[in-house]
């Protein structure tokens, strides 16, 4: 009976292993590359500034839709919000060189620079049709329906091209 209870033990014992050895590399992968951009790095400032504009465009796309009750002052005030920040990412993408900060940006961002060039250019077109529009003052979603979501389209659509 014993050596059965002791291999039984043994069995129970080594089972759990692999699964600490797991986690632990997990664990140290996440430290390693997983866990958020130092903030002072050039993928740190941009992924930043990425937020913001999320910030601004979700409850615009928010008050279009279902979600959020349309109120004309605020959309006006979002839009504001992205035009002033439409330059502002592109200067935090230089050559990635052997920075190892957390990153979603794809390598086309520097192999295909018109791409990318085109990509920012139709974004900002894009802002720019929108604020001239709220600017002058917005009181129904159906004014801004069309210029959001070419807004929208341009995030998107970059985001095929060149994020992960
Ligand atoms: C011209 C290209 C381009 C446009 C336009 C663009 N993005 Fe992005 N976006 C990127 C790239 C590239 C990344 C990945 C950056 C990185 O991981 O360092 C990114 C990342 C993000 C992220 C993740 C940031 C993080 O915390 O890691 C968010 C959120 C985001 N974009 C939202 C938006 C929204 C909303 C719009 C439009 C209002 C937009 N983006 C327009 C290229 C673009």
């Amino acid at each position: 009976m014993r050596p059965f209870i002791f291999s039984q033990g043994g069995n129970l014992l080594s089972v759990p292993y692999p699964r600490i050895l797991l986690l632990a590399t997990l664990a140290l992968t996440l430290v390693g590359c997983g866990g958020p951009a130092d903030p002072d790095s050039p993928e740190g400032k941009r992924q930043a500034v990425f937020k913001q504009f999320l910030h601004h465009s979700e409850p615009m796309g928010g008050m279009l839709g279902e979600r959020l009750p349309f109120d004309g002052e605020s959309f006006a005030a979002h839009a504001e919000g992205l035009v002033e920040l439409v330059e502002a990412p592109w200067q935090y993408f230089p050559e990635p060189g052997d920075s190892k900060q957390r990153n979603a940006a794809l390598p086309t961002v520097w192999s295909e620079p018109a791409e990318w060039q085109r990509a920012i250019d139709q974004y900002r077109n894009a802002v720019t049709d929108l604020v001239a529009i709220t600017r002058q003052g917005v009181e129904t979603p159906e004014q801004v329906a069309e210029s959001m979501a070419a807004v929208q389209q341009g995030c998107r659509s970059c985001h095929e091209g060149f994020r992960r």
